[in-house]
């Protein structure tokens, strides 16, 4: 396959060099892959610092130069190509974003006809590097977090694509376990009432963000809530967990949602099986959110320790960032239901101000489609140091008929004074303060004009 090959042909290029700093994103698939490059990097002898980027910037450009090694970048980087190359730096890529051109040191799945969304993540990309430096097999489990944490799953409730070939091995070498379950965050540590209380995506009428009735939902199909201690999903019996499924569906129905997102509710889930059963890293779902809850907070540090291997003091860490922005991505929904989202021709959006931080708007942007129209993007505005931060989503449907929101975000912002970029399906951007109506307008315009494709 050229893909492995040109992965092998980067780690020949690795290789020659002694001294690296590792550049990669602040979210979940960011720091697994920078994790990766590290960890690959230091069994190898060589020398790695590492940095995370909530984007690709001059500014971040220059930092990069001022450090004078080779460089790496994970999860980030090709949309990016030619600042790099007019800072005149010398680096490989592993990266599954809309590249901005071809480059020789880039292993990217859209140069091979594979799709960055759902077949290859930074993560998975990344590892895909490391397997041609030594015997990494055991890294294959946090390539999955990765892919899981940028939702490659989503599409078919399972992982897809090249995705399957790191999965494969992980599960021949005993790291993972692939098993049919429930697809929602919380199963090995929360208790179910909470686990379903938390649950925004699909958002569970008179359930989700809603502690009582949550339990009343629990106690009406018989299901205890409390045994001595608290009863997490794990706890229950396959019988319990048949019912509650059942029950799930149901709610759902009633709630008119379509076939096609009741069947996703179930799925391939993945258990890592080094890891303690009952903890966040048992689960790659809860892994990812546990890794999401550090860097999206400027706490990226304690991310990748964990990733690395502490199970103590940054582990803890972890689990406290995890409770602040279980909280915040539940406030977030709230908020979004309370100031309804404004509808365009082609768009939809809200602009959460100062109310939600910009680092996990897009996260909430993803979340609200639980309550919104399902036949448009969601735009989502957040104020952010820089100006104003855009995250937008958009469904696979809207995809097949033509939408492709990197490319229309991009456009957009840059015709504002901006810039962005992302995937056909998640996008983002940064554009200067005051120009939200005149950007929006025009992405509506623009994605209609896809549509109309
Ligand atoms: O920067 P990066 O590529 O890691 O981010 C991808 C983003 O795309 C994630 O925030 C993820 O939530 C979003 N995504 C999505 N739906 C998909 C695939 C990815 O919202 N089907
Ligand atoms: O920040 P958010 O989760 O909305 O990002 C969605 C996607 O858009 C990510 O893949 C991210 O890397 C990309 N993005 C970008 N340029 C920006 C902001 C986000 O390419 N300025
Ligand atoms: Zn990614």
């Amino acid at each position: 396959m050229d893909l492995i090959k040109k992965a092998y042909e980067i780690s020949e290029r690795i290789k020659k060099e002694d001294e690296f700093l590792i550049v990669t994103h602040i979210d979940a698939d960011g720091i697994t892959s920078g994790a990766i490059a590290f960890e690959t990097l230091s069994r190898i002898g060589k020398d790695a610092k590492i940095i995370f980027l909530k984007q690709l910037d001059e500014k971040a450009a220059e930092k990069i130069a001022d450090e004078n090694r080779f460089v790496w970048l994970t999860d980030l980087g090709s949309g990016n190509i030619s600042l790099l190359l007019r800072r005149k730096l010398e680096f490989v890529i592993s990266d599954h974003h809309v590249p901005e051109m071809t480059y020789k040191w880039q292993l990217n799945p859209h140069d091979f006809g594979y799709d960055g969304s759902y077949d290859l993540s930074g993560s998975t990309t990344t590892y895909l590097v490391s397997r041609c430096l030594g015997l990494n097999y055991d890294l294959s489990p946090l390539a999955i977090v990765g892919a899981v944490g940028d939702l490659q799953d989503s599409r078919e409730a399972k992982l897809v694509g090249l995705n399957r070939f790191v999965l494969e091995e992980a599960i021949k070498y005993g790291y993972l376990n692939a098993i049919k379950d429930l697809r929602f965050f919380g199963k090995q540590t929360r208790p179910v009432y909470k686990m379903l209380e938390y649950t925004f995506d699909p958002y569970l009428p008179g359930i989700s963000g809603n502690e009582k009735g949550a339990i009343e939902f629990l106690s009406s199909l018989g299901v205890e809530v409390k045994r001595e201690d608290w009863v997490r999903w794990i706890d229950l019996s396959r019988e319990e967990k048949r019912k509650v499924v059942s029950g799930i569906v149901r709610v759902c129905m009633e709630a008119g949602y379509s076939y096609e997102l009741i069947k996703k509710i179930v799925g391939e889930t993945y258990v890592l099986l080094e890891e303690e059963e009952g903890t966040e890293l048992r689960d790659a779902m809860e892994y990812s959110t546990l890794l999401n809850a550090t860097a999206r907070y400027g706490f990226e540090e304690v991310g990748l320790r964990v990733c690395l291997g502490d199970r103590d003091k940054h582990f803890r860490k972890a689990r406290a960032l995890l409770q602040e922005h279980r909280r915040n991505l539940s406030a977030g929904i709230k908020l979004v239901e309370e100031m309804g989202i404004e509808e365009l021709e082609f768009v939809q959006y809200f602009h959460a101000k100062s109310a939600i931080p910009e680092t996990i708007v897009g996260i909430v942007a993803g979340m609200s489609y639980s309550i919104a129209s399902k036949n448009k993007p969601i735009v989502a505005f957040a104020y952010s140091e820089e100006g104003v931060k855009v995250s937008a989503r958009a469904t696979k449907e809207l995809v097949e008929r033509g939408v492709h929101l990197a490319s229309a975000v991009r456009e957009a912002a840059e015709a504002v004074g901006g810039s962005g970029g992302g995937h056909s399906i998640a996008a983002g951007a940064t554009i200067p303060r005051g120009k939200e109506e005149e950007f929006i307008q025009l992405l509506n315009k623009i994605v209609g004009l896809q549509l109309k494709r």
